[in-house]
């Protein structure tokens, strides 16, 4: 009898193919967020589950998934499921690590420099018509050439990051992470430093730890009062690692130069106060969004749940 897969939203071909050859697919129908209990509802009965990382596959839904033997999310990060959960029923939860990095050093990267240099908010400043003339103080911003850029959570995304920075603009590279990485040290010349030392000495601060109950808010207003008066703040990993009405009170008050982000601490919901604010660049969840990389995700995710459900090892197991 064939495996019985549920897919909370429809993915690129490259793994949707690969899955139908080998099981019975349900793909949800709508082209939005499944709620819970419509997750719960669909999820009864399946073998495999393949969600994305805004499914909130909590306790309630791997109980209510009474056939489930694997669960693969389309990303890397997996703070939505229930690990404790899914390990108490046996149940194995794959990822998918290394495809995206690249992409989403690159959206961290760009987040930087438009921060820097105001490139967003002088793009809508030139389009409602107001360009009258080069002006000697018009959008003055930051250099980043020579600057100091501090990784907190220097892994595969962070260590890419720090990479292209230092390649394009020659910044020194100072990381925090819970235990030391001397092969990047080595490689990148970058610095290991506690967290008040990254934060006092970093031009930007770039965030790449995963979200767990020890980074929820590790940015909060004692951080960022740390930080220097002309830092960046970039978020690419998940939106709680920062306190984000302190976030908003530091840049109301100018003490931080900017913010780029691509994640929310209520995603989809953004602050109408963030919005307002013209020293953000406000990104919605793209960091892995180029089609090359979609491919390789869903075509991992796909592998993953298929060789779970076929009795072999899965490439990326987190569970
Ligand atoms: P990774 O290779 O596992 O890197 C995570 C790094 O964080 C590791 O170096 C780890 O080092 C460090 N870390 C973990 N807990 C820490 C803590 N409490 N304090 C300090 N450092 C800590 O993961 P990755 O592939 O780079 O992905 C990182 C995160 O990016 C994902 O978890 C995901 O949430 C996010 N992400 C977002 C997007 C997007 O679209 N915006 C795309 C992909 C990924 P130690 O173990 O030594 O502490
Ligand atoms: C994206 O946010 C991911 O974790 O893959
Ligand atoms: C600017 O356009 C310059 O020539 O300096």
């Amino acid at each position: 009898m064939s495996h019985k897969i549920f897919i909370t939203r429809s993915i690129p071909d490259t793994g949707l193919q690969l899955l139908r050859e080998r099981a019975e697919v349900a793909v949800y129908e709508e082209d939005r967020q499944i709620g819970k209990a419509e997750l719960i509802d669909r999820i009864q009965g399946m073998d495999g589950l393949l969600c994305l990382l805004s499914d909130p596959v909590d306790a309630d839904v791997i109980a209510a998934g009474e056939c489930l033997r694997c669960i693969s999310t389309y990303a890397v990060g997996y703070n939505n499921i229930d690990l404790d959960a899914a390990e108490a029923r046996g149940i194995a939860v794959t990822n998918t690590p290394g495809v995206l990095t690249e992409a989403t050093a690159d959206i961290a990267f760009a987040l930087m420099i438009s921060a820097a240099r105001r490139i967003v908010e002088s793009d809508a400043w030139l389009r409602s018509g107001k360009f009258e003339g080069w002006a000697p103080k018009l959008f003055l911003g930051h250099d980043l050439s020579g600057k100091t850029l501090g990784i907190i959570g220097a892994g595969r995304i962070g260590q890419a990051l720090a990479r292209k920075a230092a390649g394009a603009f020659d910044m020194r590279v100072l990381y925090h992470n819970r235990s030391r990485d001397m092969e990047f040290e080595t490689r990148q010349g970058a610095l290991y430093v506690d967290l008040d030392t990254l934060l006092r000495e970093s031009d930007v601060v770039s965030l790449h730890v995963p979200l767990t109950p020890e980074t929820h808010h590790l940015i909060d207003k004692h951080a960022l009062d740390r930080m220097r008066g002309n830092a960046i703040l970039v978020n690419t990993a998940r939106g709680p690692i920062i306190d984000e009405q302190a976030l908003i009170a530091a840049l109301r008050a100018k003490r931080i130069f900017a913010a780029g982000l691509d994640v929310y601490e209520e995603e989809p919901a953004v602050p109408e106060a963030l919005i307002a604010l013209p020293n953000t660049v406000l990104l919605p969840h793209i960091g892995s969004a180029s089609i090359e990389t979609r491919d390789k995700m869903a075509e991992m995710a796909a592998r993953n749940l298929l060789d779970v459900l076929e009795g072999r090892e899965p490439a990326h197991r987190v569970i």
